[in-house]
């Protein structure tokens, strides 16, 4: 059986949540589900903006099939070719033979990567700013290249000032039937997952980003709908000013987030004295362990926080395993201009310091504070000085 909400009176969501995904793209956990968007405008044509992945094709065409109401599909036009958003595209196509697809050239290439399909005399390609009718809608279509891929576009509709965002004000987390972001207290409830979505899947592209927030900018915009979680009808101003932040990556908080790789817990040890001893200053601290908490939360706080602890013991003549990973994620997406202190631990020829320091010099605007502490195997009574001048030059900066 279908199950289908109206977004506006000729605008339909057909889309689907999917809760048994255990890690969306294959790495990042999404405990709470993901929705997958999708919208059938029904006007003199019937347009449909894009499809789901394959885990909720079902529903979807119960979906499509039931908003329709017995038409048939005239467009679909494609903002992204991700398959989370395209992988029904063929199948789509084949229950719907008579369906010209509206996208950009560089979607129209990414069709022939993904499908063998012959789509001659099927495509309608537009560029940046072309206009297509279907009836009482008019619509432009705006690049926004690496937001998450190359080919993306988004669509606006210049008759309901609709903005159609591609994963663009995505978030991770099922919808369960509350499509709007109103139906619930979404910066209060859904903030931190809307942060894991955006700094893990486009933090890397925050100048894309920025450039496409700023074509929207012009734009007079009453609702905006994204392919991953809920509609924004009212209230989005709030959510946008934390999608300048993290776009120009500017900390939300002056704050400290401590993450460490500890083995036998001695590395764990300075890292609770340090994060006592910055409590005592007034410093609002976060703590991470590595080996519990996957790397996508840890840098969604990072991105968060204006300042990190970085703390591993050395292993293999290395960094430990899970704290090299979170750096490597860090680099990966592109964490600018945060101040980082580095502890190592080692028992013989300590060397995870200086290779986290050396990895981490590779982003933009990093700042380190004071030298790596360095602990031998355990903390002991006379470095508790070393890590109380640490506590002090990181207040210092913090509380000024
Ligand atoms: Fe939701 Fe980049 O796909």
């Amino acid at each position: 059986m279908y199950c289908t909400r109206k977004v506006t009176e000729d605008l339909t969501w057909v889309g689907a949540d999917d809760r048994r995904l255990a890690c969306f793209e294959g790495v990042y956990g999404v405990p709470d589900g993901v929705s997958y968007n999708s919208y059938l405008l029904q006007d003199e044509k019937t347009v449909l903006f894009d499809t789901v992945d394959k885990a909720v094709y079902q529903t979807f065409f119960e979906n499509v099939k039931a908003a329709l109401g017995g038409r048939k599909l005239d467009y679909l036009v494609i903002h992204h070719m991700e398959p989370d958003h395209a992988y029904t595209v063929e199948a789509l196509l084949l229950r719907y033979p008579e369906v010209t697809i509206i996208c950009n050239s560089k979607v129209e290439a990414m069709l022939g990567q993904f499908f063998d399909l012959d789509l001659a005399g099927r495509l309608q390609i537009v560029k940046e700013g072309d206009t297509f009718s279907s009836g009482r809608h008019t619509f432009t279509f705006v690049m926004a290249p690496m937001v998450h891929w190359p080919e993306v576009m988004m669509t606006y509709d210049t008759t309901d000032k609709i903005l159609f965002t591609a994963d663009a004000f995505g978030t991770f987390g099922a919808l369960n039937g509350r499509i709007f972001a109103d139906e619930r207290d979404f910066m209060a409830e859904d903030l931190a997952e809307a942060r894991r979505y955006y700094t893990n899947i486009v933090g890397k592209y925050g100048l894309q980003v920025q450039n496409a927030l700023k074509k929207a900018a012009k734009l007079e915009i009453s609702l905006v709908c994204p392919l991953h979680g809920p509609v924004w009808r009212k209230g989005f101003g709030a959510f946008l000013e934390k999608y300048q932040l993290w776009s120009t990556y500017t900390p939300e908080e002056k704050a400290v987030c401590i993450a460490y790789a500890s083995v036998y817990g001695h590395t764990e040890n300075a890292a609770n004295i340090l994060a006592a001893k910055l409590c005592e200053k007034g410093v609002h601290v976060t703590m991470f362990d590595t080996s519990v908490t996957p790397s996508s939360y840890i840098v969604s706080e990072a991105f968060r926080c204006s300042h990190l602890v970085l703390a591993s013991t050395t292993y293999n003549a290395g960094i430990f395993v899970t704290m090299e990973n979170l750096i490597h994620e860090l680099v990966s997406h592109n964490l600018l201009n945060r101040h980082i202190a580095i502890l190592e631990n080692g028992s013989w020829a300590a060397s995870s310091g200086k290779l986290m320091r050396e990895a981490l010099s590779a982003l933009k605007g990093t700042e380190f504070i004071g030298e790596n502490l360095s602990i031998k195997s355990a903390l002991k009574e006379g470095q508790l000085a070393q890590l109380e001048a640490l506590a002090e030059a990181i207040a210092a900066e913090i509380n000024g």
